[in-house]
C-alpha cells in the first residue's frame, strides 16, 4: 500500500514536470500571422499585459532593439529557425537571454495573448 502511494506521487510529479512552463505550444500557432495586427498588438496593452513598445524604444537600453531581427533571429539559438526563436522570445523570453541584458522581459504573454495575436506579433518582429 504505502509502495502504491508513492508510485502515484511519482507519478503526479513526473506529470507536472513534463508540462511546458508555457500555456502555449508551438505548435498551437498559427502558421500566417498578420504583420499589420501585429505592430498594432506591440504598441498597446492587451488584457493589462505591459505593451512591448513600453520597453523596446531606442531610448531605453535595457531592452535589446528588435530593428533588424528579422535577419538575426535565425542565428540566435542553433536549431531554432527564426519564427521558433520569435516564438520563445515572446512566451517564454526567460529560455534565452540576449547577450548583454538582463532577465527582465514581462513572461505572462502566454496567458494574456491568443495563439493568433502570438502569430500576428512573430509575423511584425520578423518585418523589423
Ligand atoms: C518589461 C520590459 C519588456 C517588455 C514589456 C517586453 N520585452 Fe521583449 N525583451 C525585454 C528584455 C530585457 C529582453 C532581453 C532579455 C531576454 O532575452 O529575455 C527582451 C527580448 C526580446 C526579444 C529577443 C530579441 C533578440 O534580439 O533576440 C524579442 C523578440 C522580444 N523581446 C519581443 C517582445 C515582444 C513582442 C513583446 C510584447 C509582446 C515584448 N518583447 C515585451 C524586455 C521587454
Amino acid at each position: 500500500m504505502r509502495y502504491l502511494l508513492i508510485l502515484a506521487l511519482l507519478l503526479f510529479l513526473a506529470a507536472c514536470t513534463a508540462t511546458s512552463s508555457s500555456s502555449i505550444q508551438y505548435s498551437d500557432i498559427p502558421e500566417t500571422g498578420d504583420a499589420v495586427h501585429g505592430e498594432e498588438l506591440f504598441n498597446s496593452s492587451v488584457n493589462l499585459a505591459p505593451p512591448c513598445i513600453g520597453c523596446h524604444i531606442p531610448a531605453n537600453t535595457a531592452s535589446p532593439s528588435l530593428d533588424g531581427f528579422g535577419t538575426t533571429a535565425g542565428s540566435r539559438v542553433e536549431g531554432q529557425s527564426a519564427r521558433e526563436y520569435a516564438f520563445y522570445s515572446i512566451v517564454e523570453p526567460d529560455r534565452h537571454i540576449v547577450e548583454g541584458f538582463g532577465n527582465a522581459m514581462y513572461n505572462q504573454y502566454d496567458e494574456k495573448l491568443t495563439a493568433q495575436d502570438i502569430a500576428d506579433l512573430i509575423a511584425y518582429v520578423l518585418s523589423r
